[in-house]
């Protein structure tokens, strides 16, 4: 079987839930990033099988992915599947992927089914060393069940009834509008800077020049965070999101073979905020059990 995975990502996570399903699957996988900077993505034509994956943005797709499906070319008849990552498993996420699954629908693109994998938060508050090792693990086990299940042609309805979660799409429409009009008040702390390049490598508008020897901002940006998260120095000031910033990559392989780290900490342990992934633990952990899947493999 030959896959194709379309990934938009800002700061990796869906790039390595997409790593996952390229070591998972018994499959040919090639994974593509949505991005300005990458070249001409690979026709659907050569594949059986191609994948969507993306990051939820305000409880939506962000519009890098939706500007790619709509360009992708319609079809006879295609497979397809969507994956998507967030910071938190709540069915209010549930709705963002309903407008990619129309546009492909109407290309003539099957969709099978959807998977969310959760993983550490990139904005809002950076979650603590044994909520990212839980994550990691998880997303492991996850998406090596999801694999099965598309290896064995298993088939969803991957339809959500219009009642659910109906104005999901609306805050996604207004931050991604806010989001290019915020752009230009991103900037760089020129006495942090040590002018290594990252932000305007990771930035997948090309929304970052350099101006005569400073970094300028333009109205492309997603708030994907790539810039700020990546960057060495901490130098990135993100304009009124400065409160929300996380900076620097979670070290999930290392913090799943740490074994002074408690696991699981959900449901266990789950306290605070932390409550709210009791259900998504939950019902991965009943999925896991039913396709005798042991979450031990995978620590
Ligand atoms: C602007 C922005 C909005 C986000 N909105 C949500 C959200 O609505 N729900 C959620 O669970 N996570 C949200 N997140 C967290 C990301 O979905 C999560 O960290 C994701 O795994 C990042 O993937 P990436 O590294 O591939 O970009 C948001 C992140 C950003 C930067």
């Amino acid at each position: 079987m030959k896959v194709a995975l379309y990934v938009f990502s800002g700061t990796g996570n869906t790039l390595k839930v997409a790593a996952l399903y390229k070591k998972y699957l018994n499959a040919d996988v090639t994974v593509y990033r949505v991005s300005e900077k990458s070249g001409k993505a690979p026709s659907p034509e050569g594949f059986d099988l191609i994948g969507v994956g993306y990051p939820i943005h305000a409880f939506c797709a962000p519009e890098p992915i939706i500007k790619f499906v709509k360009n992708l070319p319609a079809v006879a008849y295609r497979r397809a599947f969507v994956f998507k990552t967030s910071g938190e498993g709540l069915h209010v996420n549930d709705r963002s992927s309903q407008k990619l699954i129309k546009i492909l629908t109407k290309k003539g693109y099957d969709v099978t089914m959807e998977r969310h994998v959760v993983m550490p938060y990139n904005m809002i508050y950076r979650h603590s060393d044994a909520m990212a090792k839980q994550m990691w693990i998880y997303a492991k086990a996850f998406v090596k069940l999801s694999c099965g299940e598309l290896e064995s042609f298993k088939r969803e309805n991957v339809k959500l009834p219009f009642y659910r979660h109906p104005f999901m799409p609306l805050i996604g429409w207004v931050e991604q509008r806010f989001a290019h009009l915020h752009g230009p008040l991103f900037k760089v702390d020129k006495n942090k800077c040590i002018d290594c390049g990252k932000c305007v490598a990771a930035c997948p508008e090309n929304n970052i020049e350099k101006v005569d020897g400073k970094f300028k901002f333009g109205h492309k940006c997603v708030l994907c965070m790539g810039c700020s998260f990546g960057c060495p120095m901490n130098a990135v000031n993100v304009g009124v999101f400065r409160f929300w910033k996380v900076n620097g990559s979670y070290r999930l392989e290392e913090l799943a073979k740490d074994e002074n780290i408690e696991f699981p900490l959900v449901p266990n342990l789950a306290k605070g905020i932390y409550r709210l992934y009791k259900k998504y633990y939950r019902e991965v952990n009943e999925m896991l059990e039913e396709a005798n899947i042991d979450i031990g493999e995978f620590v």
